[in-house]
């Protein structure tokens, strides 16, 4: 396990990845009757973006950073930029980025339930301190991928799980298109966002063809591209899959993910590409 978060945060993937992230926990709380958000790759809960791994590959700068300071937004943004302005109000220059289980709990309300899950030791401990004393969460260390299994469905019956592994292991898409197997055979009504790299356009090629082999319906694919995806090397974007997605999610991330291209200066070589994978 060497992926480390902090690297990375803010970075322009992990703005599109929190951005979906926000607006699907607002579309949850349309509806009175709580909700449980799984996150089963959840990280270090906060990034401090003067950290010295933070200002080594200065992503944050092209990511979070432009968002910040961009004159017109489109209202989409809202919610995720909310809780960033939040965490570093008062402060001269952006600090804090939150990570997933940040972003979502300062979305949630008092009723509904965060289960975290992260395999670093480390990282799982530092989770569990930062939200010692909130009821609403749980902290577990452990697979991401067995918790797909043990914790589904939820007592609730609504909510979300957020699918994020690091994408270390050769064999990442395999293991989440069996995940998310699992996953929807114990709670087939449950939302699914999983995030991915986009480097090579081929790995995600197969992978998009066992989802739609896999048998789930109702599965939306929404990518931004900041350069061609041909250079198996590189991150050249990053893409998202909504398992039951909600109601005109495509009409709403197509435009959004337009925008944020224009927004991260990426339109000449970049796209951007919403698409329903399986139908109902
Ligand atoms: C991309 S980061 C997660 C970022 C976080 N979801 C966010 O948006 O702020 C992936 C995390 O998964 C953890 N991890 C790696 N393998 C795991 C596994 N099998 N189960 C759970 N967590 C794992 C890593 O330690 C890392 O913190």
């Amino acid at each position: 396990m060497n992926y480390r978060h902090a690297y990375h945060a803010g970075g322009y993937t992990d703005a599109v990845k929190h951005a979906v992230l926000a607006l699907l926990i607002e579309r949850l709380k349309e509806k009175d009757a709580p909700f449980c958000v799984l996150d089963t790759h959840a990280g270090l809960g906060r990034y401090d973006l003067l950290s010295p791994e933070a200002q080594k590959t200065g992503e944050f700068r092209h990511g979070i950073a432009r968002l910040l300071v961009a004159p017109a937004l489109p209202a989409a943004l809202a919610p995720y930029l909310a809780v960033v302005r939040v965490m570093n109000s008062g402060l001269a220059a952006p600090r804090w980025y939150p990570g997933s289980p940040r972003l979502a709990l300062d979305l949630m309300r008092a009723d509904d339930r965060l289960a975290l899950v992260e395999l670093h030791p480390g990282d799982a401990q530092t989770l569990a301190a930062a939200f010692a004393g909130d009821k609403r969460v749980k902290v577990h260390q452990s697979d991401g991928y067995v918790a797909l299994k043990a914790f589904l469905p939820p007592p609730e019956r609504r909510g979300l799980v957020l699918i994020d592994p690091p994408f270390e292991a050769k064999d990442e898409f395999a293991r989440i298109v069996r995940g998310l197997g699992h996953a929807h055979r114990r709670w087939a009504t449950g939302q699914y966002m999983v995030w991915y790299p986009i480097k090579h356009r081929a790995p995600v090629k197969a992978f998009h063809a066992a989802l739609a082999a896999s048998g789930i319906p109702r599965i939306l694919v929404a990518e931004l591209l900041v350069r061609y995806d041909d250079d198996a090397e590189r991150l050249n974007g990053c893409g998202i899959v909504l398992v039951n997605p909600p109601w005109r999610m495509a009409e709403i991330l197509s435009p959004l993910f337009d925008e944020l291209l224009r927004l991260f200066d990426a339109r000449i070589h970049g796209r951007t590409r919403v698409e329903i994978l399986v139908p109902e």
